[in-house]
């Protein structure tokens, strides 16, 4: 089953270390790396690392889509690019290593326009995806429903879409209606309109989404606490195994991955739940912008199915 990543504000991860972060003083810091960056990209990465395939579609212009590019193709990722005037915007992450803070920089963006956006959706409606995953933020110039129309898209070519995304986009989209989201927390509190929920209320909010005809499925990314698989059918709680964290940066984008490709591997719901938060948590084990080691991953899915079997309630 095909899959294929929309990112419509993509980016050029830059990033580097230095012992400590210091005004004024001239900071020694380590040689530059570059990855690809951006939602689907990073989730056409995460699939890659489970040994499954994907097509990336992206806007990309300038020395730095030209980079972005590459990088791709030197990890064997598949793309389809926009060309587009506007150079991609560059991000910029600092790790200070005394401490294991990250500082991020992130810029808004290459503006887009409608036209460009539609020839982007023209690209994914050619390569017919059985799944289709749109991630991250949206670029200026683009209304901020634009995933509405995205959401209605994949209606029209018969793709399940898979959202990854917050505020104002996220809740167009839900409005139109799409087969799967995976809202954090607040993500899901601002969907369910409310300021925050409690855990007790989970459950209820999402199948609420579910009953507004929002989506089928929702999956509850929980950080530390794993997440909460919702369907039409009753919930069910997937635990995180407790693992040193050395870094959250990723942990969604990962988890997006594992679940888009389980789905394509045609697991039932449940395995792909436990797929994403395998993914997710083995992307906090490492220090760097690796997303995250597909052996981690198949280490944690273990102990997740062997905790899980004892805590089931429920089927799917
Ligand atoms: N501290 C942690 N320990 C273990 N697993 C974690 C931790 N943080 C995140 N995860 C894993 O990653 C998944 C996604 O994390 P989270 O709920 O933080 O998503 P998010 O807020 O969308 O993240 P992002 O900032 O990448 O968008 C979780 O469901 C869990 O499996
Ligand atoms: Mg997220």
């Amino acid at each position: 089953m095909k899959i294929v990543t929309l990112t419509l504000n993509p980016a050029l991860d830059k990033s580097t270390e230095v012992e400590r972060m210091a005004p004024e003083s001239k900071l020694r810091c380590s040689a530059l790396r570059y990855d690809a960056g951006g939602g689907g990209i990073n989730v056409s990465k995460g699939v890659a690392r489970l040994g499954g395939q994907s097509v990336a579609v992206f806007p990309a212009g300038g020395m730095n889509g030209q980079r972005l590019r590459s990088l791709l193709d030197q990890a064997g990722i598949e793309t389809d690019v926009l060309e587009t005037q506007e150079e991609t915007r560059e991000s910029y992450a600092v790790r200070e290593t005394s401490t294991n803070h990250q500082f991020r920089f992130t810029p808004p963006g290459a503006p887009l326009t409608d036209d460009e956006a539609e020839r982007c959706l023209a690209r994914v409606g050619q390569l017919k995806p059985d799944w289709l995953v749109a991630s991250g933020s949206l670029p200026p110039g683009l209304p901020e429903t634009y995933y509405e129309r995205v959401a209605a898209f994949a209606k029209q070519i018969g793709a399940k879409l898979i959202l990854d995304t917050s505020g104002p986009a996220l809740q167009a989209a839900a409005d139109e209606g799409l087969y799967l989201l995976k809202p954090n927390l607040a993500e899901l509190s601002a969907l369910a309109g409310v300021n925050k929920l409690e855990m007790n209320q989970v459950d209820d909010a999402a199948m609420d989404i579910i009953a507004k005809g929002m989506c089928e499925v929702v999956v509850v990314s929980l950080g530390p606490r794993g997440a909460l698989l919702v369907t039409r059918n009753g919930f069910e709680h997937i635990p995180a195994p407790t693992v040193e964290k050395r870094t959250t940066v990723g942990a969604g984008d990962s988890m997006v991955a594992g679940m888009v490709w389980a789905l394509s591997q045609r697991k039932p719901l449940r395995e792909m739940a436990q797929w994403g938060v395998a993914c997710g948590t083995a992307a906090t084990m490492g220090a760097g912008t690796e997303l995250f080691q597909r052996a981690d991953a198949e280490r944690l899915l273990q102990w997740i199915q062997q905790y899980g079997e004892r805590y089931r309630f429920l089927d799917f």
